[in-house]
Protein backbone atom coordinates (compact mmCIF):
# COMPACT_ATOMS: atom_id res chain seq x y z
CA UNK A 1 0.00 0.00 0.00
CA UNK A 2 0.99 3.20 -0.60
CA UNK A 3 0.05 7.00 0.93
CA UNK A 4 0.83 10.28 1.59
CA UNK A 5 1.17 10.09 5.26
CA UNK A 6 1.24 6.68 7.46
CA UNK A 7 0.06 7.54 11.04
CA UNK A 8 0.53 5.47 13.71
CA UNK A 9 -2.02 5.24 16.82
CA UNK A 10 -5.66 5.42 16.60
CA UNK A 11 -6.46 7.74 19.55
CA UNK A 12 -7.77 11.26 19.21
CA UNK A 13 -4.43 12.89 18.03
CA UNK A 14 -4.20 9.79 15.04
CA UNK A 15 -7.42 10.64 14.08
CA UNK A 16 -7.70 14.50 14.32
CA UNK A 17 -4.84 14.76 11.73
CA UNK A 18 -5.93 11.77 9.61
CA UNK A 19 -9.49 13.52 8.72
CA UNK A 20 -8.36 17.56 8.91
CA UNK A 21 -5.33 15.90 6.25
CA UNK A 22 -8.74 14.48 4.42
CA UNK A 23 -10.79 17.74 4.40
CA UNK A 24 -7.91 19.08 2.58
CA UNK A 25 -7.29 16.44 0.20
CA UNK A 26 -4.37 14.65 1.99
CA UNK A 27 -4.12 10.90 1.92
CA UNK A 28 -3.24 8.91 5.25
CA UNK A 29 -3.70 5.39 6.70
CA UNK A 30 -3.93 5.16 10.69
CA UNK A 31 -3.06 2.32 11.91
CA UNK A 32 -4.31 1.27 15.50
CA UNK A 33 -3.07 -1.75 17.61
CA UNK A 34 -6.55 -1.86 19.03
CA UNK A 35 -10.14 -2.34 18.14
CA UNK A 36 -12.47 0.86 17.76
CA UNK A 37 -14.52 -0.93 20.49
CA UNK A 38 -11.45 -0.64 22.76
CA UNK A 39 -10.54 2.80 21.96
CA UNK A 40 -13.90 4.15 22.68
CA UNK A 41 -13.79 2.06 26.32
CA UNK A 42 -11.31 4.19 27.61
CA UNK A 43 -12.27 7.05 30.04
CA UNK A 44 -9.81 9.47 29.60
CA UNK A 45 -10.47 13.17 29.02
CA UNK A 46 -13.30 15.85 29.63
CA UNK A 47 -12.70 19.10 29.32
CA UNK A 48 -11.29 21.05 25.60
CA UNK A 49 -9.68 23.88 25.06
CA UNK A 50 -11.45 26.76 22.06
CA UNK A 51 -8.04 25.27 20.20
CA UNK A 52 -8.74 21.72 20.52
CA UNK A 53 -13.09 23.46 19.80
CA UNK A 54 -11.72 25.10 16.59
CA UNK A 55 -9.83 21.90 14.87
CA UNK A 56 -12.78 19.74 15.68
CA UNK A 57 -15.05 22.38 13.55
CA UNK A 58 -12.02 22.68 10.94
CA UNK A 59 -12.23 18.69 10.54
CA UNK A 60 -16.08 18.76 9.71
CA UNK A 61 -16.58 17.39 13.29
CA UNK A 62 -18.08 19.97 15.24
CA UNK A 63 -21.67 19.39 15.32
CA UNK A 64 -22.36 16.90 17.92
CA UNK A 65 -19.75 19.05 20.12
CA UNK A 66 -21.56 22.22 19.58
CA UNK A 67 -25.07 20.66 20.49
CA UNK A 68 -24.72 18.60 23.27
CA UNK A 69 -20.50 20.07 24.83
CA UNK A 70 -21.12 22.07 27.80
CA UNK A 71 -19.61 25.77 28.07
CA UNK A 72 -18.12 26.47 31.60
CA UNK A 73 -17.23 30.30 32.10
CA UNK A 74 -15.29 29.50 35.37
CA UNK A 75 -14.53 27.03 37.66
CA UNK A 76 -14.41 26.09 41.56
CA UNK A 77 -11.14 25.46 43.78
CA UNK A 78 -11.40 24.69 47.57
CA UNK A 79 -9.18 24.66 50.53
CA UNK A 80 -10.76 22.94 53.22
CA UNK A 81 -13.97 23.96 53.50
CA UNK A 82 -13.23 27.48 51.92
CA UNK A 83 -13.85 27.85 48.36
CA UNK A 84 -13.46 30.15 45.39
CA UNK A 85 -14.15 30.36 41.50
CA UNK A 86 -11.99 31.51 39.01
CA UNK A 87 -14.05 33.27 36.25
CA UNK A 88 -12.82 32.10 32.91
CA UNK A 89 -14.84 34.47 30.57
CA UNK A 90 -14.72 37.31 32.80
CA UNK A 91 -10.82 37.50 32.69
CA UNK A 92 -9.73 35.70 29.08
CA UNK A 93 -12.97 36.70 27.11
CA UNK A 94 -12.85 32.53 26.99
CA UNK A 95 -15.08 29.70 28.19
CA UNK A 96 -14.40 25.91 28.58
CA UNK A 97 -15.91 23.32 26.87
CA UNK A 98 -16.44 19.68 28.79
CA UNK A 99 -17.01 17.24 25.98
CA UNK A 100 -15.78 13.77 26.61
CA UNK A 101 -12.53 12.35 25.30
CA UNK A 102 -14.88 9.17 24.13
CA UNK A 103 -17.05 11.61 22.30
CA UNK A 104 -14.40 13.42 20.53
CA UNK A 105 -12.57 10.37 19.27
CA UNK A 106 -16.05 8.72 18.27
CA UNK A 107 -17.31 11.85 16.07
CA UNK A 108 -13.79 11.21 14.43
CA UNK A 109 -14.13 7.91 14.11
CA UNK A 110 -18.03 8.31 12.32
CA UNK A 111 -16.44 11.10 10.08
CA UNK A 112 -13.15 8.57 8.82
CA UNK A 113 -15.73 6.06 8.26
CA UNK A 114 -18.13 8.45 6.43
CA UNK A 115 -14.87 9.53 4.17
CA UNK A 116 -13.62 6.03 3.71
CA UNK A 117 -10.99 6.50 5.47
CA UNK A 118 -8.19 3.81 6.04
CA UNK A 119 -7.86 2.86 9.75
CA UNK A 120 -6.52 -0.39 10.38
CA UNK A 121 -7.70 -2.27 13.47
CA UNK A 122 -5.54 -5.01 15.22
CA UNK A 123 -2.23 -3.84 14.31
CA UNK A 124 0.14 -5.71 15.43
CA UNK A 125 4.07 -5.47 15.41
CA UNK A 126 4.11 -2.21 14.11
CA UNK A 127 7.85 -1.23 13.11
CA UNK A 128 8.70 1.91 11.47
CA UNK A 129 11.71 1.62 8.76
CA UNK A 130 14.24 4.41 6.84
CA UNK A 131 12.35 7.12 8.98
CA UNK A 132 15.80 8.92 8.87
CA UNK A 133 15.90 8.58 4.83
CA UNK A 134 13.51 10.28 1.89
CA UNK A 135 11.66 6.95 1.39
CA UNK A 136 10.17 6.01 5.19
CA UNK A 137 8.19 2.64 5.26
CA UNK A 138 6.15 1.00 7.93
CA UNK A 139 5.61 -2.56 8.42
CA UNK A 140 2.83 -4.72 10.60
CA UNK A 141 1.08 -7.53 10.83
CA UNK A 142 -3.07 -8.34 11.08
CA UNK A 143 -3.95 -11.82 12.38
CA UNK A 144 -1.29 -13.76 9.96
CA UNK A 145 -0.48 -11.40 7.12
CA UNK A 146 2.18 -8.83 7.43
CA UNK A 147 1.74 -5.78 5.62
CA UNK A 148 4.04 -2.76 4.28
CA UNK A 149 3.14 0.97 3.48
CA UNK A 150 5.25 2.91 1.70
CA UNK A 151 4.92 7.03 2.25
CA UNK A 152 6.15 10.34 2.48
CA UNK A 153 5.83 11.04 6.27
CA UNK A 154 5.30 9.17 9.14
CA UNK A 155 3.07 10.48 12.25
CA UNK A 156 3.82 8.55 15.76
CA UNK A 157 0.58 9.18 17.48
CA UNK A 158 0.46 6.29 19.57
CA UNK A 159 0.62 7.33 22.95
CA UNK A 160 3.16 7.01 26.16
CA UNK A 161 3.62 3.16 25.34
CA UNK A 162 3.67 3.39 21.66
CA UNK A 163 7.09 2.70 19.40
CA UNK A 164 7.04 5.46 17.58
CA UNK A 165 9.43 7.12 19.99
CA UNK A 166 11.16 4.38 20.80
CA UNK A 167 12.09 4.26 17.09
CA UNK A 168 14.36 7.28 17.90
CA UNK A 169 17.84 6.29 18.29
CA UNK A 170 19.04 7.04 22.19
CA UNK A 171 21.47 9.57 21.20
CA UNK A 172 19.39 11.84 19.45
CA UNK A 173 16.04 11.70 21.98
CA UNK A 174 16.55 13.72 25.72
CA UNK A 175 14.10 12.68 28.07
CA UNK A 176 13.09 14.98 30.76
CA UNK A 177 10.31 13.52 33.50
CA UNK A 178 9.33 13.63 37.34
CA UNK A 179 6.89 10.95 38.51
CA UNK A 180 5.05 12.30 41.53
CA UNK A 181 4.59 10.51 44.75
CA UNK A 182 0.58 9.70 44.38
CA UNK A 183 -2.10 8.46 41.61
CA UNK A 184 -5.68 9.40 41.12
CA UNK A 185 -8.72 7.01 41.54
CA UNK A 186 -11.18 8.00 38.97
CA UNK A 187 -15.04 6.83 39.20
CA UNK A 188 -17.92 7.59 36.50
CA UNK A 189 -21.51 7.27 37.77
CA UNK A 190 -25.08 7.88 36.07
CA UNK A 191 -25.56 10.95 38.72
CA UNK A 192 -26.03 14.45 38.40
CA UNK A 193 -23.00 16.24 39.04
CA UNK A 194 -22.61 17.73 42.62
CA UNK A 195 -22.23 21.26 40.91
CA UNK A 196 -23.09 22.79 37.32
CA UNK A 197 -18.65 23.27 37.44
CA UNK A 198 -16.08 21.51 38.36
CA UNK A 199 -14.87 21.77 41.80
CA UNK A 200 -10.41 20.90 42.21
CA UNK A 201 -10.66 20.54 46.00
CA UNK A 202 -7.15 21.07 47.99
CA UNK A 203 -8.10 18.66 51.29
CA UNK A 204 -5.70 17.92 54.50
CA UNK A 205 -6.79 14.09 53.12
CA UNK A 206 -5.53 14.52 49.33
CA UNK A 207 -6.98 15.99 46.27
CA UNK A 208 -10.21 16.08 45.18
CA UNK A 209 -12.22 17.04 41.57
CA UNK A 210 -15.52 16.75 40.72
CA UNK A 211 -16.36 16.88 36.47
CA UNK A 212 -18.83 15.62 34.39
CA UNK A 213 -20.10 14.48 30.80
CA UNK A 214 -23.67 15.71 30.98
CA UNK A 215 -26.56 16.57 33.17
CA UNK A 216 -26.83 12.62 34.36
CA UNK A 217 -22.77 11.04 34.08
CA UNK A 218 -20.61 12.26 36.70
CA UNK A 219 -16.64 11.59 36.73
CA UNK A 220 -15.03 12.44 40.17
CA UNK A 221 -11.72 11.54 41.38
CA UNK A 222 -9.62 11.31 44.49
CA UNK A 223 -5.73 11.46 44.97
CA UNK A 224 -4.66 8.00 46.13
CA UNK A 225 -1.07 6.32 47.05
CA UNK A 226 0.51 4.95 43.93
CA UNK A 227 0.66 1.38 45.24
CA UNK A 228 -3.25 1.24 45.45
CA UNK A 229 -5.46 -1.26 43.68
CA UNK A 230 -8.68 -0.48 42.25
CA UNK A 231 -10.18 -3.74 44.14
CA UNK A 232 -9.38 -1.79 47.00
CA UNK A 233 -12.06 0.64 46.81
CA UNK A 234 -15.88 -0.19 47.13
CA UNK A 235 -18.18 2.32 45.92
CA UNK A 236 -19.32 3.10 49.01
CA UNK A 237 -15.53 3.48 50.54
CA UNK A 238 -14.93 6.08 47.77
CA UNK A 239 -18.27 8.39 47.75
CA UNK A 240 -17.26 8.19 52.02
CA UNK A 241 -13.96 9.61 50.62
CA UNK A 242 -14.76 12.13 48.40
CA UNK A 243 -17.48 13.70 50.35
CA UNK A 244 -14.62 14.44 53.29
CA UNK A 245 -12.31 15.87 50.69
CA UNK A 246 -15.13 18.42 49.27
CA UNK A 247 -16.60 21.25 51.65
CA UNK A 248 -19.37 20.17 53.30
CA UNK A 249 -22.08 21.88 51.90
CA UNK A 250 -21.05 20.34 48.18
CA UNK A 251 -21.02 17.23 50.57
CA UNK A 252 -24.34 17.44 51.62
CA UNK A 253 -25.42 17.49 47.56
CA UNK A 254 -23.72 15.07 46.34
CA UNK A 255 -25.97 12.20 44.66
CA UNK A 256 -23.62 8.85 44.80
CA UNK A 257 -24.54 5.86 42.71
CA UNK A 258 -23.19 2.40 41.40
CA UNK A 259 -19.66 3.40 39.66
CA UNK A 260 -20.05 2.46 36.01
CA UNK A 261 -15.99 2.85 35.73
CA UNK A 262 -13.12 2.62 38.12
CA UNK A 263 -9.76 3.51 37.51
CA UNK A 264 -6.34 4.56 38.64
CA UNK A 265 -3.95 6.96 36.51
CA UNK A 266 -0.51 7.62 37.79
CA UNK A 267 0.70 11.34 37.72
CA UNK A 268 3.83 11.84 35.52
CA UNK A 269 5.65 15.24 33.70
CA UNK A 270 7.42 13.85 30.56
CA UNK A 271 9.11 15.59 27.44
CA UNK A 272 10.93 13.81 24.85
CA UNK A 273 13.20 16.32 22.51
CA UNK A 274 13.42 16.75 19.87
CA UNK A 275 9.43 15.83 18.37
CA UNK A 276 11.21 14.91 14.72
CA UNK A 277 13.79 12.46 13.79
CA UNK A 278 13.42 12.48 9.72
CA UNK A 279 10.41 12.08 8.22
CA UNK A 280 9.17 10.31 11.45
CA UNK A 281 6.67 13.20 14.08
CA UNK A 282 5.81 12.50 17.30
CA UNK A 283 2.49 14.25 18.23
CA UNK A 284 0.99 13.93 21.55
CA UNK A 285 0.97 11.70 24.85
CA UNK A 286 3.55 9.42 22.54
CA UNK A 287 6.21 12.83 22.87
CA UNK A 288 4.83 14.56 26.22
CA UNK A 289 2.68 13.66 29.59
CA UNK A 290 1.28 16.12 31.64
CA UNK A 291 0.07 15.16 35.58
CA UNK A 292 -3.74 15.70 34.74
CA UNK A 293 -4.40 18.46 37.46
CA UNK A 294 -4.79 20.91 34.47
CA UNK A 295 -7.00 19.24 31.88
CA UNK A 296 -4.03 19.27 29.50
CA UNK A 297 -2.93 15.97 27.81
CA UNK A 298 -5.81 15.90 25.04
CA UNK A 299 -5.52 19.63 24.58
CA UNK A 300 -1.95 19.65 24.03
CA UNK A 301 -1.93 16.44 21.67
CA UNK A 302 -4.36 18.86 19.67
CA UNK A 303 -2.33 21.49 19.82
CA UNK A 304 0.80 19.53 18.04
CA UNK A 305 -1.97 18.18 15.54
CA UNK A 306 -2.29 21.82 14.37
CA UNK A 307 1.30 22.76 13.99
CA UNK A 308 1.82 19.38 12.08
CA UNK A 309 -1.39 19.33 9.91
CA UNK A 310 -0.37 22.95 9.28
CA UNK A 311 3.40 21.75 8.84
CA UNK A 312 2.00 18.96 6.02
CA UNK A 313 -0.44 21.24 4.92
CA UNK A 314 2.44 24.53 3.49
CA UNK A 315 4.32 21.25 2.56
CA UNK A 316 2.02 19.66 -0.11
CA UNK A 317 0.08 22.67 -1.31
CA UNK A 318 2.73 25.68 -1.49
CA UNK A 319 5.93 22.74 -1.75
CA UNK A 320 7.35 24.72 1.55
CA UNK A 321 8.98 22.37 4.18
CA UNK A 322 9.23 25.38 6.65
CA UNK A 323 6.35 24.06 8.95
CA UNK A 324 7.83 20.79 9.21
CA UNK A 325 11.29 21.68 9.58
CA UNK A 326 10.16 23.80 12.68
CA UNK A 327 7.28 21.47 13.80
CA UNK A 328 9.09 20.22 16.53
CA UNK A 329 10.59 23.73 17.74
CA UNK A 330 6.92 25.34 17.47
CA UNK A 331 4.93 22.24 19.52
CA UNK A 332 7.85 22.24 21.95
CA UNK A 333 7.84 26.06 22.76
CA UNK A 334 3.77 25.33 23.33
CA UNK A 335 4.40 21.76 25.47
CA UNK A 336 6.79 23.39 28.05
CA UNK A 337 4.70 26.33 29.02
CA UNK A 338 1.72 23.39 29.57
CA UNK A 339 3.81 21.22 31.48
CA UNK A 340 5.02 24.27 33.48
CA UNK A 341 1.39 24.78 34.24
CA UNK A 342 0.24 21.50 35.04
CA UNK A 343 3.20 21.10 37.33
CA UNK A 344 2.48 24.61 39.50
CA UNK A 345 -1.30 23.47 39.38
CA UNK A 346 -0.81 19.78 40.93
CA UNK A 347 1.48 20.85 43.28
CA UNK A 348 -0.97 23.72 44.67
CA UNK A 349 -3.80 20.97 45.00
CA UNK A 350 -1.92 17.61 46.20
CA UNK A 351 -0.49 16.59 49.53
CA UNK A 352 2.55 15.29 49.16
CA UNK A 353 3.90 12.23 51.39
CA UNK A 354 6.91 14.56 52.65
CA UNK A 355 5.59 17.76 52.80
CA UNK A 356 6.16 19.79 56.14
CA UNK A 357 4.11 22.28 57.80
CA UNK A 358 5.89 24.86 55.99
CA UNK A 359 4.80 23.25 52.41
CA UNK A 360 1.49 23.40 53.89
CA UNK A 361 1.66 26.90 54.90
CA UNK A 362 3.05 27.94 51.28
CA UNK A 363 0.14 26.31 49.34
CA UNK A 364 -2.51 27.97 51.57
CA UNK A 365 -0.90 31.26 50.70
CA UNK A 366 -1.04 31.11 47.39
CA UNK A 367 -4.61 29.73 47.44
CA UNK A 368 -5.29 32.62 49.37
CA UNK A 369 -3.31 34.90 47.21
CA UNK A 370 -5.28 33.67 44.12
CA UNK A 371 -8.59 33.86 45.86
CA UNK A 372 -7.57 37.57 46.55
CA UNK A 373 -5.89 38.73 43.29
CA UNK A 374 -7.43 39.43 39.72
CA UNK A 375 -3.98 39.06 38.27
CA UNK A 376 -2.88 35.80 39.61
CA UNK A 377 -6.48 34.37 38.74
CA UNK A 378 -6.31 35.81 35.19
CA UNK A 379 -2.76 34.37 34.63
CA UNK A 380 -4.35 30.85 35.70
CA UNK A 381 -7.17 31.04 33.72
CA UNK A 382 -5.46 32.41 30.99
CA UNK A 383 -3.54 28.64 30.89
CA UNK A 384 -6.56 26.86 32.00
CA UNK A 385 -8.19 28.30 28.90
CA UNK A 386 -5.63 27.28 26.74
CA UNK A 387 -2.43 29.45 25.43
CA UNK A 388 -2.70 30.50 21.76
CA UNK A 389 -1.38 28.59 19.42
P1 LIG B 1 -3.67 7.99 23.14
O1 LIG B 1 -5.01 8.43 23.54
O2 LIG B 1 -2.86 7.20 24.13
O3 LIG B 1 -3.81 7.16 21.80
C1 LIG B 1 -2.76 6.39 21.27
C2 LIG B 1 -3.33 5.26 20.44
O4 LIG B 1 -2.27 4.54 19.84
C3 LIG B 1 -4.12 4.26 21.28
O5 LIG B 1 -5.39 4.05 20.71
C4 LIG B 1 -3.25 3.00 21.28
O6 LIG B 1 -4.03 1.81 21.32
C5 LIG B 1 -2.51 3.13 19.96
N1 LIG B 1 -1.20 2.46 19.95
C6 LIG B 1 -0.29 2.36 20.95
N2 LIG B 1 0.78 1.66 20.56
C7 LIG B 1 0.55 1.30 19.28
C8 LIG B 1 1.30 0.57 18.33
N3 LIG B 1 2.49 0.05 18.64
N4 LIG B 1 0.77 0.38 17.11
C9 LIG B 1 -0.44 0.90 16.78
N5 LIG B 1 -1.20 1.61 17.65
C10 LIG B 1 -0.70 1.80 18.88
N6 LIG B 1 -6.33 15.40 28.92
C11 LIG B 1 -7.00 16.57 28.83
O7 LIG B 1 -6.69 17.38 27.95
N7 LIG B 1 -8.02 16.90 29.68
C12 LIG B 1 -8.40 16.07 30.66
O8 LIG B 1 -9.36 16.39 31.36
C13 LIG B 1 -7.69 14.81 30.82
N8 LIG B 1 -8.05 13.94 31.78
C14 LIG B 1 -7.42 12.72 31.82
C15 LIG B 1 -7.83 11.84 32.79
C16 LIG B 1 -7.22 10.57 32.86
C17 LIG B 1 -7.67 9.61 33.93
C18 LIG B 1 -6.20 10.20 31.94
C19 LIG B 1 -5.53 8.85 31.99
C20 LIG B 1 -5.79 11.10 30.97
C21 LIG B 1 -6.39 12.36 30.90
N9 LIG B 1 -6.03 13.28 29.94
C22 LIG B 1 -6.66 14.49 29.89
C23 LIG B 1 -4.97 12.96 28.97
C24 LIG B 1 -5.51 12.51 27.61
O9 LIG B 1 -6.40 11.45 27.78
C25 LIG B 1 -4.35 12.10 26.70
O10 LIG B 1 -3.41 13.15 26.68
C26 LIG B 1 -4.82 11.78 25.27
O11 LIG B 1 -5.48 10.54 25.23
C27 LIG B 1 -3.65 11.74 24.28
O12 LIG B 1 -4.09 11.34 23.01
P2 LIG B 1 -3.14 10.57 22.00
O13 LIG B 1 -3.96 10.29 20.80
O14 LIG B 1 -1.87 11.34 21.85
O15 LIG B 1 -2.75 9.22 22.74
C1 LIG C 1 -11.33 15.85 33.96
C2 LIG C 1 -10.05 15.39 34.09
C3 LIG C 1 -9.06 16.28 34.48
O1 LIG C 1 -7.80 15.87 34.59
C4 LIG C 1 -9.36 17.61 34.74
O2 LIG C 1 -8.38 18.44 35.15
C5 LIG C 1 -10.64 18.06 34.58
C6 LIG C 1 -11.63 17.17 34.19
C7 LIG C 1 -12.39 14.91 33.55
O3 LIG C 1 -12.10 13.73 33.33
O4 LIG C 1 -13.56 15.31 33.48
Amino acid sequence: MRTQVAIIGGGPSGLLLSQLLHVRGIDSVVLERKTRDYVLSRIRAGVMERGLYELMKEAGCGARMEREGMPHDGTLLSYGDEMFRVNFKDLTGHPVMVYGQTEVTRDLYDAREAADGKVEFNAEDVEICDADTDSPYVTYRVGSESRRIDCDFIAGCDGFHGVSRKTIPADVLKEYERVYPFGWLGVLSETPPVNHELIYANSPRGFALCSMRNANLSRYYIQCPTTDKVENWSDEDFWAELKRRIPADQAENLVTGPSIEKSIAPLRSYVAEPMRWGRLFLCGDAAHIVPPTGAKGLNTAASDVHYLYNGLRQFYEEGDAEGIDRYSERALSRVWKVERFSWWFSGLMHRYPDQTDFDLKMQIAELEFLRSNTDAQRAMATNYVGLPY
